[in-house]
């Protein structure tokens, strides 16, 4: 199968569209390949129903799209270093990713983003939100447009992940699912409005999870600009609700959304199989 009928049709929401007529177990030819990297690009997130992929498929998916990338802090799945585990516990209170964040924004080079497998999910919720970051960029008034357009900020890794943090020390419970704090010493700086890649779209790029402030100014005078953006961002007309099903897949875009895993479903197990994949150095618009 070459999987050619491939098609796309967009979510209700503010992200994201679902993809159909294709079967990823089967693989993936070129062109194929290239129609998910643009919707990739166009739509930020994209989500794939009952795809039962074990993990040489899911490694095999990932391959054609681009180049995966290793996850220095979460925990790999037994056997396959390239997909990491994020696994919640009935026992365990914190679930990884639960504020709204984008991936790896400490890196200079960040991630293109992930695709994520569920593997074993909850009776009830852990449904993922994505939000949109053209759209957040979009509405914003011309003057402020104007603003961010010319700065850039900061990002890093270590107040979430280093020995200093509270998944570092050990307060957030996450034995055996976070790991390597001493690996946690990323910094970058990055426009505050990006070019995107793929889509060449402007998108707004900074996030609650690692910003830390805009570049040559202090805490004090980031945080309400900052606090401000996170606020209009994470708007519901900008955002999708996710609903898991056993074999369903999300894959996002980075550098086009953002996400944040509902973490309502204590004394239950969720487990999920990411993948990364590489990205590349980041303009402004
Ligand atoms: C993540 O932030 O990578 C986790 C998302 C999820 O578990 O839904």
């Amino acid at each position: 199968m070459t999987n050619a009928a491939i098609s796309f049709r967009q979510t209700n929401g503010g992200a994201g569209a679902f993809v159909e007529n294709v079967d990823l177990a089967a693989g993936l030819d070129t062109a194929t390949s290239q129609k998910i990297i643009e919707a990739l690009g166009e739509y930020g997130v994209l989500f794939f129903r009952d795809q039962h992929l074990i993990p040489q498929e899911h490694e095999r998916f990932a391959e054609k799209l681009g180049t995966i990338n290793i996850n220095r802090f979460f925990q790999p799945v037994e056997g396959h270093p390239r997909i990491a585990e994020v696994r919640k516990e009935p026992d365990q209170k914190y679930a990884i990713g639960e504020g709204w964040h984008t991936d790896h924004s400490y890196d200079q080079i960040p991630a293109l983003g992930s695709i994520l497998l569920a593997k074993e999910l909850p009776n009830h919720g852990g449904d993922t939100l994505f939000a949109n970051m053209y759209l957040a960029y979009d509405a914003l008034s011309d003057g402020l447009k104007k603003i961010l357009d010319g700065l850039e900020a900061e990002h890093s890794s270590r107040h979430r992940f280093g020995a200093n943090s509270k998944a570092g020390s050990g307060k957030l419970d996450t034995t055996n699912r976070l790991g390597n704090s001493e690996k946690a010493t990323q910094d970058a700086v990055h426009p505050v409005v990006i070019r995107h890649p793929i889509s060449g779209k402007k998108a707004l790029y900074v996030n609650d999870g690692f910003t830390l402030r805009f570049k040559g100014w202090t805490d004090a005078e980031s945080k309400p600009l900052l606090n401000y953006l996170y606020e209009h961002a994470s708007k519901p007309e900008f955002t999708y609700r996710f609903e898991w099903q056993d074999g369903s897949i999300a894959m996002w875009d980075n550098r086009a959304t953002w996400h944040k895993a509902l973490n309502d479903y204590h004394g239950e197990r969720r487990l999920m199989h990411r993948i990364t994949l590489e990205g590349v150095a980041l303009r402004s618009a």
